[in-house]
């Protein structure tokens, strides 16, 4: 399969691209930093906070079996008194450009094509540090819901599904977990998270699913996580 790959350069996204490619799939890796993309991954650079780069993706493209988008942030931010401008980042990453890379994929995706976007346990429950992290998860799976009843409106056989993980030791909750560096330090020293690897099998297991199968969501946690 050609596959369309966000965040390619780091934790899930970047243990999905290797082992995808591993399994003779063929990895376009969205990034801005290419030199964090692993080997034999097709390069394409894009500020994802920047509609025009996104735009731009399309123009390095053949017609692609499936769209996964994996690129996000995550700041501790809480509604009460965390900083605006880190809440226009989140949306503009985590929401707006997902929702942007889906419709631009529509017409260059192939007819039982896929489209996977991550999600996060986030986008089911909130957690009580979640601030406006959590709003931009909710509106992931949101998204998803509202473009699977369009295509299945309209006849399409492009399937689109998320995918909804709790923690995973990526460098992602070094942000997330900014002024808490020791609850996440004994967090990732007793090993009760997912790891990049453990979330990349499951989204394998999504893109290979036989074209008429329309996997949802797969919510996952370590057994070590509580909530
Ligand atoms: N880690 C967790 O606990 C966890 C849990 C649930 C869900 N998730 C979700 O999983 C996804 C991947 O997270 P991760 O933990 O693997 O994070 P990560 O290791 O920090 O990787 C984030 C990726 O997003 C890309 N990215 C961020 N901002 C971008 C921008 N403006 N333009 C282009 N690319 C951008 C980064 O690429 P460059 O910096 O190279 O551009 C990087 O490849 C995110 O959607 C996250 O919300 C994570």
């Amino acid at each position: 399969m050609h596959i369309l790959l966000t965040g390619a350069s780091s934790g899930i996204g970047r243990a999905a691209a290797e082992l995808l490619h591993e399994r003779e799939h063929i990895i376009y890796g969205v990034s801005r930093q290419l030199e964090n993309l692993p080997d034999g991954i097709h390069p394409i650079e894009a500020d994802l906070s920047k509609p025009e780069d996104i735009e731009n993706i399309f123009n390095y493209l053949p017609k692609f079996n499936a769209l996964i988008n994996c690129a996000g942030m995550a700041y501790l931010s809480p509604i009460s008194s965390g900083n605006p401008e880190q809440w226009k980042t989140m949306w503009q990453v985590n929401v707006h450009a997902l929702a942007l890379l889906c419709q631009h994929s529509l017409p260059r995706l192939t007819d039982t094509g896929i489209i996977l976007n991550v999600s996060s346990m986030s986008g089911w429950r909130v957690p009580p540090s979640g601030g406006f992290y959590a709003p931009t998860k909710f509106a992931v799976r949101a998204i998803t819901e509202a473009l699977r009843s369009e295509l299945r409106a309209e006849g399409s056989r492009i399937r689109v599904g998320s995918l909804s993980p709790g923690f995973v030791d990526t460098p992602l909750l070094d942000n997330y977990f900014h002024g808490r560096e020791q609850q996440l330090a004994t967090q990732r020293e007793s090993k009760v998270m997912l790891s990049a690897e453990d979330v990349a099998r499951s989204i394998v297991h999504i893109i290979e699913a036989p074209e008429h199968v329309e996997i949802g969501d797969i919510q996952m946690r370590s057994t070590g996580q509580k909530a």
